[in-house]
């Protein structure tokens, strides 16, 4: 679920590490000369030893890496601090929830939904400091809190414009893989869901599926109707059914889910209700999903999926793209569910250390 954003190109990757190492040798030169040295070589307790690519060769040096600190663990969902490099490889910044370290903290995450006037950070912010607003639901899902002018350095949230976005993203291959098999199939259209309240702005996608059922057969698993799948069952199922329904609870520019990478990590083909195709073509091929608006109606999809269940050819089609691309399977367990979110900032606190602020969240975020 690495992003190709996240592990960047290379010509970029390399930018940045002569940047670092330039600033490196204006410090070194800057140390040896000014009586401020002392200081610099203080240890601040993110000095660590590693290897960076300096004249050309790798040396060993000093790097400071940045200190996150995460201000509240969202929802609660408490994962190990060392999973962002056990599972995505990112390793650019010290993550931590220790309180005690705000005043040393380069960056503090704060979780939209646990923001509250009361519980932000007290002390002064160290002129350094960055504070992260963070935010995975859809405008529909998010509550206004007053008092979020001038706080903010950094967005984090689905949205691509965001300082920091986050969406699980395909690989390119550069040897394309000509292996692949689609997996067996059992069912023909399957829907997982968890929610079917109309207030989160489910109304949309639960009317089309109703009306989807009425000339193909859909199973449906999940809390919404009952009948809660285990977690080691969601992507099996997903696998043994042809088409999978990626239907997000509320339609938003970007706001396209882990609901979509479900299906394309394991080898279905998603048909997908949430922004218009174009918006799904800025982060998928265009013959990899079906898009509800490409039929006048849920009769004519029905139609057509029941076509494509005949049609071995047709259906084969849409999994061209994986011999250039892959997608990794997301992180499914409960107490995972803001980890890539968490691990992507850490990634971004790693790279930039630009000045930044934004005076109103919401004026960017509601409109
Ligand atoms: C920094 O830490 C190292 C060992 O980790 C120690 O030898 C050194 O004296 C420390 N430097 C300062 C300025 O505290
Ligand atoms: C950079 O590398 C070249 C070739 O290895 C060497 O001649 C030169 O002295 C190096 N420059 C510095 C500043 O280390
Ligand atoms: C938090 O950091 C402080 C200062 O470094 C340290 O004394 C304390 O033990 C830490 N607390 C935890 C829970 O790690
Ligand atoms: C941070 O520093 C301020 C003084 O600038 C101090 O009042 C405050 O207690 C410190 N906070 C922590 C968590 O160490
Ligand atoms: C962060 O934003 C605050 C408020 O908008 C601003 O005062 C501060 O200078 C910014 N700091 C950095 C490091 O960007």
């Amino acid at each position: 679920m690495l992003s190709s954003s996240l592990s960047g190109s290379l010509l970029y990757r390399l930018a940045v590490i002569v940047a670092v190492a330039g600033l490196f040798s204006l410090i070194a030169m800057f140390a040896w000369t000014s009586p401020l040295t002392a200081c610099l070589s203080s240890n601040k307790s993110g000095s660590i030893r590693e290897h960076i690519v300096k004249n050309n060769s790798l040396v060993e040096a000093v790097v400071d890496k940045p200190v996150l600190l995460l201000w509240v663990w969202p929802e609660n969902y408490r994962f190990s601090l060392s999973d962002c490099k056990t599972i995505y490889n990112i390793d650019g910044c010290h993550l931590t929830d220790n309180r005690s370290l705000y005043n040393n903290s380069d960056a503090v995450l704060l979780f939209h939904k646990g923001i509250s006037l009361s519980s932000l950070p007290k002390s002064p912010r160290p002129p350094f400091q960055k504070w992260i607003w963070m935010n995975v639901e859809s405008p529909h899902n998010t509550r206004k809190f007053p008092g979020t002018s001038n706080l903010f350095n950094l967005t984090l949230s689905y949205r691509e414009d965001s300082d920091i976005p986050v969406r699980s993203r395909l690989i390119s291959r550069k040897i394309p893989d000509e292996n692949f098999e689609i997996p067996k199939k059992e069912k023909l259209v399957c829907w997982i869901v968890s929610n079917k309240a109309k207030y989160t702005g489910a109304g949309i996608r639960e009317a089309y599926f109703q009306e989807l059922s009425k000339y193909v057969k859909v199973e449906v698993y999940g809390k919404a109707y009952g009948t809660f799948l285990d977690y080691k069952n969601y992507f099996p199922t997903i696998a043994s059914c042809k088409f999978y329904l990626s239907f997000e609870n509320s339609i938003h520019k970007d706001y396209i889910t882990e609901k979509l990478n479900g299906p394309l990590s394991v080898g279905t083909v998603p048909v997908v209700l949430g922004p218009p195709r174009k918006n799904y073509e800025r982060f998928i091929p265009g013959d990899s999903f079906i898009h509800v608006n490409d039929f006048p109606d849920a009769k004519a999809l029905a139609e057509y999926l029941t076509r494509l269940d005949q049609d071995e050819e047709a259906y084969r089609k849409y999994f061209n793209w994986r011999r250039y691309f892959s997608a990794r399977p997301h992180l499914i367990l409960k107490n995972q569910e803001f980890v890539l979110a968490i691990c992507t900032a850490c990634e971004y606190v790693g790279r930039h250390r630009e000045y930044k602020q934004i005076p109103d969240i919401y004026e960017w975020f509601f409109n």
